[in-house]
């Protein structure tokens, strides 16, 4: 009887446990498009690291660089599909989701990337997070690229330098209209080819930040780049409201914790490269890196600018106004 008892009380406790020693670990693929040597690339490997380092058996990051798991064409859909839980396109990628995104396309909104992080950590910048969560998103904070320069197989010094040539763009309206305003020619193509596009000469230039300029070797293929920071490439790194709201409460505490920490390495890298690659970039001699005058800058501001009354409906004027005024 006694040894029953016993029996019966040890299969309790062995049920009772079964379901922690069964809990499975939870699986974050982190897909992007980039090099691991950049902002993002970085950021993406030190998230992993710290949820290895804290979460262990509980959950584990999954990073897949360069476009390996999906282009960033597709990554926001396979995210809702839930084939992948995390992933930081460039703000200029959410078309299908926001509009209101589309402010961070807008040519010369920000003077430097101070007044980005003011924009970004303000009411108007955070609300922005939130803004394709209808549609099944949410932004977890914003990651650092920089700001963008013209690379093109040409010197860029004015305007008129760029009629006729074709660009390389994000799947952006914004950024089709930029070059449109100077009378080039936009095509929206996925971050994977630029390379072989501007390799084959299939293209005449594009536009990106040094660390993706370096990393992907565009310096390579490209005879000149312009010193424009005519706009910005900053990420929203997101996820999906399915795959946030259904995490344990404790494990997505630590997860959005890891993700912050991560975050700040990343802006940290973004900083320096944008001064070290730049330099990588002049040293190789492959591309000639041209100073625009004031004059000239004035010229693309002027012929680029009235980029912003055609979108200042979709954006909505508050927002543009928040962001010009954190260049204050
Ligand atoms: C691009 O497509 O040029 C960039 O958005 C790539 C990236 O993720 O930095």
């Amino acid at each position: 009887m006694r040894l029953l008892t016993a029996g019966v009380a040890l299969a309790a406790i062995l049920m009772a446990a079964a379901p922690v020693a069964q809990a499975k670990e939870i699986v974050i693929k982190f897909s992007h498009v980039v090099a691991e040597n950049t902002p993002k690339g970085q950021m993406a490997n030190k998230f992993r690291e710290l949820v290895a380092e804290r979460l262990a058996g509980k959950a584990r990051v999954e990073v897949y660089p360069s476009s390996q798991l999906f282009s960033d064409s597709k990554v926001l859909e396979a995210m809702l599909l839930g084939d992948v839980q995390i992933a930081a396109p460039s703000l200029s990628k959410f078309k299908k989701y926001t509009k209101k995104l589309q402010v961070y396309d807008l040519p010369f909104l920000f003077k430097d990337m101070d007044a980005v992080s003011k924009f970004q950590a303000g009411p108007a910048g955070q609300k922005l997070l939130l803004s394709a969560k209808k549609k099944g998103l949410i932004g977890l904070g914003y990651l650092h690229n920089g700001l963008k320069q013209l690379t093109a197989s040409k010197p860029l010094k004015v305007p008129s330098d760029v009629e006729g040539l074709k660009f390389r763009i994000q799947p952006s309206d914004v950024l089709q209209a930029q070059f449109e305003a100077v009378k080039a020619v936009p095509l929206k193509k996925p971050f994977s080819e630029v390379f072989t596009l501007l390799q084959t000469k299939a293209i005449d230039g594009q536009e990106n930040t040094w660390s993706n300029i370096y990393s992907k070797k565009f310096f390579e293929v490209q005879e000149y780049a312009t010193d424009s920071n005519h706009g910005l490439i900053d990420y929203l790194v997101v996820t999906s409201v399915e795959f946030w709201d259904g995490l344990p409460a404790d494990i997505r505490t630590e997860i959005k914790k890891a993700m912050d920490e991560a975050i700040v390495l990343g802006n940290k890298v973004a900083a320096e490269k944008a001064i070290s690659d730049r330099q990588k970039v002049i040293d190789s001699n492959r591309t000639k890196v041209l100073q625009l005058s004031d004059d000239e800058r004035a010229q693309w501001v002027a012929a680029m600018k009235p980029v912003w009354a055609k979108f200042e409906k979709q954006i909505g004027k508050d927002l543009i106004d928040a962001a010009v005024a954190s260049n204050n």
